[in-house]
């Protein structure tokens, strides 16, 4: 038990590092935060023009929660894995770091996705890149993804694989209620900036 509340501790500290933050003020951008949507995740560094920086950023924000998963995997088998998953995704949405308000958690998840179970990250990474690139809305593939994951990961792997892919999911709706409010407004923007599919 001393062992597992360490995870989730460790897990949730890793979690709340946020990179598109870090990387941002690094790079003399300023704060992300005070740009575009204001989320500390890819899509809006993206909007600071800085590609790179946005691929830098998606790779730490999924890296930290991989890390997490497989390192406590290891060390404390399924258990630990559960908890340091809880732990990195609660500490990118809620980092102790930013006084608790963090990201949406999409980059953290699939990074948690792929350590939890490799095919069905590797599916909603497809589904992702699929929604965003047919749509160029990156909130509306977040979504969708959110939502086929913890199916896809029932057919796989069966109910209990599921359930925290459910939880997990339905934090990522709790975070996206704006940008949910703006696609059906019609007023989210798009990837590459407003442009049509
Ligand atoms: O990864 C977050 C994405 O789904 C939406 O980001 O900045 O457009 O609110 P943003």
């Amino acid at each position: 038990p001393v062992q597992l509340g360490g995870t989730l501790l460790v897990a949730y500290l890793l979690g709340s590092v946020p990179f598109g933050v870090v990387l941002t003020s690094v790079a003399g951008l300023g704060d992300v935060r005070r740009i575009g949507s204001g989320n500390i995740g890819a899509t809006n560094v993206l909007r600071t023009g800085r590609k790179d920086l946005a691929l830098i950023t998606l790779l730490l924000d999924g890296g930290k929660g991989a890390a997490a998963v497989l390192i406590a995997g290891h060390l404390y088998g399924p258990n630990g894995e559960v908890l340091a998953a809880i732990g990195a995704f609660l500490g990118h949405l809620f980092p102790v770091y930013l006084a608790f308000r963090g990201g949406k958690g999409v980059a953290t998840f699939l990074g948690i996705a792929l350590a939890l179970h490799f095919h069905v990250g590797l599916a909603a990474c497809a589904i992702w890149l699929a929604v965003a690139f047919l749509t160029r809305y990156s909130s509306l593939a977040a979504l969708v993804m959110a939502i086929a994951t913890p199916v896809l990961a029932f057919y796989l792997h069966g109910p209990l694989a599921m359930e925290l892919d459910v939880v997990l999911a339905a934090l990522i709706y709790l975070k996206h209620r704006g940008n949910i409010r703006r696609l059906v407004t019609g007023e989210e923007p798009r990837i590459g900036g407003g442009k049509k599919p």
